[in-house]
């Protein structure tokens, strides 16, 4: 079945704002995992505006789950994951400063940049992801970067789910199809929320994670943490259940 990572980035948002403790994120961690959470996904970005650099060690201790860490390889990204060992590195082509990931690597322009990345990640045992978009151009060149997975772009498919599912759907399940006939595997995320996830899992089965962040930290301000990570795993079950 499909694993629920949350991205707890928007917890150290919050945090951040005071300069404090509160909310713990360490605690908020532990939580997640104890609440039902398959993974737990932090995205250090280079001005450590959500997350911080120390946070990310701090946090490996506590992973009982998966620990999946995002970002773009920079040297001194490459420096943070190397020695912390998370389960899985998933590569994103931001650039400094950008607020939220809004887009896929190019993996034919990158491709030599990507492979050797990848290769000096997974030379540590560290599974790589890296994010996409549905072009199948760019998931036939994923392939020859060496990446365990691609992590599928879903931005468009949230936007479009409400005038139309299955057409937001359909570039999704095309590239669904590629990369399990290339044998790479999935993932999924960005703007994931309690309406467009059952959908989502339920056309495209083969996905081994979906990440989570500002659509479930949001949710939790209503129904607590322990119930919408309790209903987000409900609407993945839904979608194997055919519901
Ligand atoms: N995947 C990637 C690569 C991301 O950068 C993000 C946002 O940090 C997510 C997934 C999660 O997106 P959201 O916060 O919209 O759930």
């Amino acid at each position: 079945m499909t694993r629920l990572s949350v991205n707890i980035n928007k917890i150290a948002t919050l945090r951040n704002a005071r300069g404090g403790n509160i909310p713990d994120l360490l605690k908020a961690t532990a939580d997640c995992q104890s609440f039902g959470a398959q993974g737990i996904t932090v995205h250090p970005r280079p001005d450590e505006r959500h997350i911080h650099y120390q946070d990310v060690k701090d946090i490996k201790p506590l992973i009982t789950t998966e620990f999946n860490i995002e970002g773009y390889p920079s040297d001194r990204f490459l420096k943070l994951v190397l020695p912390v060992k998370p389960h899985q590195v998933t590569l994103v082509p931001d650039l400094p400063g950008v607020l939220t990931s809004s887009a896929g690597w190019d993996t034919i322009k990158n491709k030599s940049f990507l492979k050797d990345v990848i290769g000096i990640l997974q030379n540590e045992g560290i599974r790589t992801s890296i994010f996409v978009d549905t072009k199948l151009q760019i998931i036939e060149n994923a392939i020859d970067t060496g990446t365990n997975r691609i992590e599928l772009y879903t931005e468009p498919y949230a936007s479009k789910y409400h005038n139309n599912r299955e057409e937001a759907i359909k570039p999704f399940c095309i590239a669904a199809e590629k990369a399990n006939e290339l044998g790479l595997e999935l993932n999924a995320g960005h703007d994931l929320n309690l309406d467009n996830l059952t959908f989502f899992v339920q056309k495209i089965p083969s996905l081994k994670e979906v990440s989570i962040g500002h659509a479930l930290i949001s949710d939790a301000l209503y129904f607590g943490l322990e119930n919408t990570i309790q209903m987000y795993l409900r609407k993945i079950k839904m979608a194997s259940q055919k519901i």
